[in-house]
């Protein structure tokens, strides 16, 4: 038990390291949460601060994400069922991802604001089932294509991940985590859908509208 809230507490802190505000902080000199969508976020980065520092953000949000879960494969890895019973290792995975996607949306170092934990989310995919977080992806991808709207994009691959955990039977940890991160990440995107139904969310090189 105490083994795995130790590793639980460290997803967190790896989720919590605030590369958005960090990006903000030192290439511009800015709060990041004072613009645009306010999220730290690497959209949100892309939009203020440039593609470059946008890439490297989903870059670094995403390893955060994987690390944080790929750490308890590690752990299992080096201490085969010695330590830990061997069946406790999807559900702990389960419990290091939704900590490390709660600490990149309530950052420990960022009074608990934070971005909306989806490249986050995608890292953490991608060690847990890789198929799962390609199809994802995919998703993101075709309806960023065709509309231009990262938070539209974000919402599809969180319902699409619940649809993927289920039609490949993946484990009911696995399912139970796309539900839960799933709907923590469409709830995040609050604002994001408010915006959508007003027909004022931007597109992918717009600006928001109150700032415009
Ligand atoms: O990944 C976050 C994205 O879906 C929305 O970000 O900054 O447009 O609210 P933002």
């Amino acid at each position: 038990i105490l083994i795995s809230g130790l590793l639980t507490i460290v997803a967190y802190l790896f989720g919590s390291i605030p590369t958005g505000y960090l990006a903000g902080r030192y290439l511009k000199g800015i709060d990041i949460r004072e613009h645009g969508s306010g999220s730290t976020g690497a959209t949100n980065v892309l939009r203020t601060l440039g593609k470059g520092a946008g890439i490297a953000v989903l870059l670094i949000d995403l390893l955060k994400g994987a690390i944080a879960v790929a750490l308890v494969d590690l752990f299992y890895a080096v201490y085969p069922t010695e330590i830990l019973p061997a069946n406790w290792q999807p559900w702990l995975i389960v419990a290091t991802g939704l900590a490390a996607i709660f600490g990149h949306s309530k950052s420990i170092f960022l009074n608990f604001s934070g971005g909306k934990s989806v490249a986050t989310g995608l890292g953490i995919l991608l060690v847990m089932n890789p198929v799962v977080a390609l199809g994802a992806l995919a998703s993101f991808l075709i309806v960023l294509a065709l509309s231009r709207i990262v938070s539209l994009s974000s919402i599809g691959s969180a319902i699409a991940v619940n649809i993927l955990m289920i039609f490949l039977k993946q484990p009911l940890p696995y399912i139970l985590f796309a539900a839960i991160a799933g709907i923590y990440v469409i709830v995040r995107h609050r604002s994001n859908i408010s915006r959508l139904l007003a027909g004022t969310e931007p597109r992918i090189g717009q600006k928001l509208q109150e700032e415009a």
